[in-house]
């Protein structure tokens, strides 16, 4: 029996977030902003199989932009100890991203990083969270646990759209990692862990309106990306 007044139904606010767990504190309070960053004309045509290449060449390249700002910090921060257990070289996604850059744009491949303006405004945020250990954090969140939960969806249907085989799209593919699944819950583990030891109230609100931010800048990009879809549309079918 848990009945109201009782002394068992008195959390306290801390308890709270620690039963509940921060990742799922994160999750719910950035389920709306993941949402919209869903919803893009863009992943919706670039997915069903009907654009260019170069639709998927432009995405990566502008993916590229951003992990060759985010890697290094993490790896600038892989001894700190809010950093640590989430730098595994099993992640490491911009070999990956370069190779499918290559295998599409051949030897010229790096002429095609160009940034988008959305692409300079993420790729600022990130530098500008250099310092923050946290913020590394959570856009490591952001990106990584993203590849590795929709990314393996979007993998998929890229492939099947394209008629490409899903291992030669690296970008989403993670050889080092077994299982998927089971990697995010021992992920989902260490954001509980770190932000029980290391983080107060107030960095935790800070980490949660990061990743809402973190999730409007690639709604930007997917904005900016969309705009672009005319020059990708393929000849009726
Ligand atoms: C076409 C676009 C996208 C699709 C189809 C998609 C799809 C999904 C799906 C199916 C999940 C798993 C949800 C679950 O476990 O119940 C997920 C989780 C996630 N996605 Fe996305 N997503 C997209 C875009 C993004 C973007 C742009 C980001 C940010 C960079 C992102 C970051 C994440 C994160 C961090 C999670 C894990 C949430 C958590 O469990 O804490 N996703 N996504």
């Amino acid at each position: 029996m848990t009945g109201a007044g009782t002394e068992q139904s008195q959390v306290r606010p801390e308890q709270q977030d620690g039963e509940r767990g921060f990742a799922a504190r994160l999750r719910e309070q950035t389920a709306d902003a993941h949402a919209s960053a869903e919803r893009s004309p863009f992943m919706a045509e670039l997915l069903d199989g009907s654009l260019d290449v170069a639709a998927l060449t432009t995405l990566l390249a502008q993916v590229h932009q951003l992990y060759a700002v985010l890697e290094p910090e993490v790896d600038a921060l892989r001894d700190h100890p809010e950093v640590a257990p989430f730098a595994d070289d099993a992640l490491r996604r911009l070999p990956a991203v370069a190779a499918d850059l290559h295998e599409h744009l051949g030897d010229g491949w790096r002429e095609a990083l160009v940034p988008l303006p959305a692409t300079t405004r993420y790729a600022d945020r990130l530098a500008a969270v250099a310092g923050w250990p946290a913020g590394v954090v959570v856009h490591h969140y952001l990106r990584y646990l993203g590849d590795l939960s929709g990314g393996q969806v979007v993998r998929r249907l890229l492939a099947r759209g394209h008629g490409w085989e899903e291992d030669r799209l690296r970008s989403w593919t993670f050889e080092a990692v077994a299982s998927p699944k089971r990697y995010r819950d021992g992920y989902r583990a260490h954001l509980d862990a770190v932000a029980r030891e290391h983080w107060d109230a107030a960095e935790r609100d800070r980490v949660v309106e990061e990743a809402r931010r973190g999730y409007r800048l690639n709604e930007e990009l997917f904005a900016d990306l969309s705009e672009l879809l005319p020059r990708w549309r393929s000849a009726p079918r």
